[in-house]
């Protein structure tokens, strides 16, 4: 791969919240976590565990994003300006129509540093969005799950699972997948203090 590609395709990724209604194809979401799945892991433990959420199991999620909102709306309204704040309220109660929904839970284990764990699954997930913008797809990952994590596991009927129920299994995000039906400007990053050369 030209060295170009690459950077072009890290500076390309970016969140998307409006989809359009296509499903993915199967071979599509195989490849994206087989991606994801090929992220580095502390100790190789990849102690990654997703669950991919479609159709009618999709749909009855919405609910709970609504009410992960009613968590995170406060901060939102004194940090966007109002339409952009709009916006992000529509993506809650639709999810931006995405038709497939992820969730990336870690396996912890007291053999490895509990932010290693962590660190290792986010690493996944990157690799997962990266996957997504070559796939012509668009995703955005979510916190936002993470303010209704109860719910979240009875959703997914973990409630009874002995690694949910030990907290080995801990939810970290959501991640929408879809054909991206908006095209937003990316958002700027800064540098200024970000990066400290020492010798
Ligand atoms: C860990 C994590 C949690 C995030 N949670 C949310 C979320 O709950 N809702 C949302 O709309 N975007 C969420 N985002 C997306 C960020 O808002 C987005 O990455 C950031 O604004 C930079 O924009 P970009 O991804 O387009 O570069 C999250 C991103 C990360 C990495």
């Amino acid at each position: 791969m030209d060295k170009k590609d690459f950077y072009q395709l890290v500076e390309n990724r970016k969140s998307i919240r409006k989809f359009k209604k296509d499903p993915v194809p199967k071979d599509s979401l195989e490849r994206i976590l087989a991606a994801a799945m090929q992220a580095p892991s502390g100790k190789n433990r990849q102690n990654w565990r997703f669950y991919i959420v479609q159709g009618k199991k999709r749909d009855e999620y919405l609910k709970h994003s609504q009410k992960s909102w009613l968590g995170i709306k406060d901060v939102l309204k004194a940090r966007l300006k109002p339409s952009l704040y709009d916006f992000t309220e529509r993506f809650f109660f639709t999810l931006g129509d995405a038709p497939v929904l992820i969730f990336a839970f870690s396996h912890n284990s007291s053999e490895e540093k509990y932010l290693t764990s962590i660190g290792s699954v986010y690493m996944a997930v990157e690799n997962l969005n990266l996957a997504c913008t070559v796939e012509g797809l668009g995703c955005c990952t979510m916190g936002a799950p993470l303010e209704i994590k109860d719910d979240v596991i009875k959703f997914l009927d973990l409630t009874g699972d002995p690694e949910i129920k030990s907290k080995e299994l801990e939810l970290l995000c959501g991640v929408v997948v879809g054909y991206p039906d908006h095209n937003p400007p990316k958002a700027p990053r800064q540098i200024e203090g970000r990066i400290h050369w020492l010798e």
